[in-house]
């Protein structure tokens, strides 16, 4: 029989709008559980050769969530890993259950003030490269919000430091990950 302890450890997997900070709280969490961190986002742009934005314009946003698709159904390990989930990914039709059958799925949440101020530091983010990003940004969270709420664990980070929602991720995963 395999101890506890040697069992393969089921995938976190995080989700959650942009700038909610999936890619930070992800690494640390990843380094405390003893997992290895993987960002859907970097792995697409490396098997595609080109940065996202390079994608959406040269394929389109619906080729581009294919690619996602295709990374969660056969692109990355099964067990051992915290998976960051680029934004969209989760709102797909379907995809929501597909991830609650390979792991424990976190979903983290953020106020839209911390969002705008987060998400307009960089311009690697097609569907923000707009005239008025605030207005993307808001309408967007209304329409996916209701998926988000469902999608897993919800945890959000405002007004906590980092060490305290990485404790809250860690306890929801163990506590979430014996039902693996
Ligand atoms: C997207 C989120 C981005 C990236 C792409 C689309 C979205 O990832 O996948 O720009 O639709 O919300 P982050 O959530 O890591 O920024």
């Amino acid at each position: 029989m395999v101890a506890a302890k040697d069992k393969p450890k089921p995938n976190l997997y995080l989700v959650g709008f942009m700038g909610v900070g999936k890619s930070a709280l992800g690494r640390r969490v990843a380094k405390e559980l003893g997992f290895r961190f993987i960002d859907s986002d970097h792995v697409i742009e490396k098997q595609a050769g080109k940065k996202i934005p390079a994608i959406f314009e040269a394929s389109g946003e619906a080729a581009f969530r294919q690619l996602e698709r295709d990374f969660i159904e056969s692109g990355h390990p099964e067990k051992g890993c915290v998976v960051s989930c680029g934004g969209g990914l989760v709102v797909q039709p379907g995809m929501s259950e597909l991830l609650k059958s390979k792991g424990v799925v976190i979903c983290l949440f953020a106020s839209v003030e911390r969002i705008i101020e987060r998400t307009g530091r960089n311009k690697n983010r097609p569907l923000l490269n707009v005239e008025n990003p605030e207005a993307k940004v808001r309408e967007l969270l209304v329409e996916r919000e209701p998926i988000y709420m469902k999608a897993g664990i919800c945890i959000s980070s405002e007004g906590r430091s980092m060490a305290e929602v990485v404790r809250h991720m860690i306890r929801s995963y163990h506590a979430a990950a014996v039902e693996f």
